[in-house]
């Protein structure tokens, strides 16, 4: 059986976690690699509506294991909060295992984003503010706490003591903020260790033996290859290492690259993006409008209004090359149903010239024009289609254009919220 990894197209809300959701039925493990509680995964399925932060989205499969890799950052009271909450609603977590490897968001991180945030200005990144940045800078300077270091007391507090020395006098002396209590910090930390050890286990460990036993994995991707640190659209991106394009998905897990068999490509049928940064197909205007409150377009994570624009083929087919997609799966479609003509961006105008992929540069992606192709709405809905060929023809012939210029076959299409809105031409599974 497979290993399957979930990856997200554009800028994040893809709709992965619907995507993960259906597919994660026939899985027995599913694994987040990458991103913390930044991410949130909106699943709807006979138990009712789930926002997803932390937890894999492949919770509400009572066989399917759900592990967090070594590659998310863990804000412990987060998915404490998480856990509970499924808990009361009858989603058993018994299954959930994190990985002693992975980072741990302390109470600086959230604090230093909302510093940095604000000593930005005008060049505020629009984080979620969940402390994710600072937390993955720590990793790579050697200074993260890890969850593993939680269940040693000791050694955590005499860790905790040096680095959050280094901490206060950065948020004193640099951003004229108080200094966080030591005991404070330590003794709410030691607590979430303590609640959370049972779930302590070595993750890398779990999914290779699953491999070794044939059995069927989902790697559940966060965020979007545009909000990549490497492959998006830098500074305005997230700081997750391992990145959340498919090559994050080994070193986030402990997979080698050979072990992933199948990369699905998750794509909305238009595109969104919540915070600053270009967006080159965003629409200021009543089109844009209209697709947020269709698509009701706020974050799960932040409330915040997304900004909507058409579908930008230029940023999908770049997506389908550095993540590899063997398939896609075109989410959201109904959204677009009522409208009489719908365009897609098939290449840039920068300074009277064609980009056909993206440009390095933050000066030429703010340039760049949209060119777009229209073609007609179908202005039919199609929330209830279960079937490619009943989809009205002109639907059918934009999923076919937006397969064609992705260079890579459709393999889901979906129609709506629900787990069961979907058309699977292919169940990779
Ligand atoms: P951070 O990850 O909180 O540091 O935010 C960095 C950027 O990534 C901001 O523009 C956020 O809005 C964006 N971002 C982070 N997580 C998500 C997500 O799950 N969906 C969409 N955008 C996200
Ligand atoms: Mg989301």
């Amino acid at each position: 059986m497979p290993v399957v990894a979930v990856i997200g197209g554009q800028w994040g809300d893809e709709g992965k976690g619907k995507i993960v959701d259906v597919l994660a039925e026939k899985a027995q493990v599913v694994m987040r690699f990458s991103g913390g509680n930044n991410a949130g995964h909106t699943v709807v399925n006979d138990k009712g509506e789930f926002r997803l932060h932390l937890v894999p989205s492949g919770i509400f499969h009572p066989q399917t294991r759900c592990l967090i890799g070594n590659g998310v950052v863990i804000d412990p009271a987060a998915l404490l909060e998480e856990m509970d909450a499924l808990g009361s609603r009858g989603v058993a977590v018994d299954n959930l295992f994190i990985s002693p490897r992975s980072h741990v968001v302390m109470p600086y991180h959230i604090l230093l984003d909302a510093l940095e945030e604000k000593a930005r200005g005008s060049a505020a990144i629009g984080t979620t503010g969940k402390g994710i940045g600072p937390a993955f800078a720590d990793k790579v300077a050697r200074l993260g706490i890890r969850t593993t270091d939680l269940v040693d007391k000791e050694a955590f507090l005499a860790r905790l003591r040096l680095i959050l020395e280094l901490k206060n006098r950065l948020i004193v002396q640099m951003y004229g903020g108080s200094p966080l209590s030591l005991e404070e910090i330590y003794q709410s930390y030691c607590h979430y260790g303590e609640r959370l050890s049972p779930h302590i286990e070595d993750t890398d460990v779990m999914v290779q033996e699953a491999v070794a036993k044939g059995e069927a994995i989902l790697l559940e991707g966060a965020q979007g290859t545009m909000l990549d640190l490497d492959f998006g659209t830098y500074p305005y991106v997230t700081s997750s290492s391992p990145g959340c394009v498919a090559g994050g998905a080994a070193g986030g897990t402990g997979l080698g690259p050979t072990q992933i068999d199948h990369v699905v490509g998750v794509l909305k049928a238009y595109t969104t993006r919540v915070g600053g940064g270009p967006m080159p197909t965003e629409l200021e205007d009543e089109v844009g409008e209209r697709i947020r409150e269709r698509g009701k377009e706020y974050g799960a994570t932040t409330g915040r209004a997304r900004r909507c624009g058409w579908f930008d083929a230029v940023v999908a087919a770049y997506s389908a090359r550095v993540n590899g997609f063997t398939a896609t799966a075109i989410t959201r479609l109904d959204v677009l149903d009522s409208f009489p003509e719908v365009k897609i961006c098939v290449a840039y105008q920068v300074d009277g010239a064609v980009y056909r992929r993206p440009p390095n540069s933050l000066a030429l992606w703010y340039k760049a024009q949209p060119i777009c192709e229209t073609m007609s709405g179908w202005q039919t809905a199609t929330s209830h289609i279960r079937r490619l060929e009943d989809l009205p023809p002109a639907a059918l012939a934009y999923i076919k254009r937006l397969e064609a210029l992705v260079g890579c076959p459709v393999a889901m299409v979906s129609v709506g919220a629900a787990r069961e809105q979907i058309i699977v031409i292919n169940h990779l599974l």
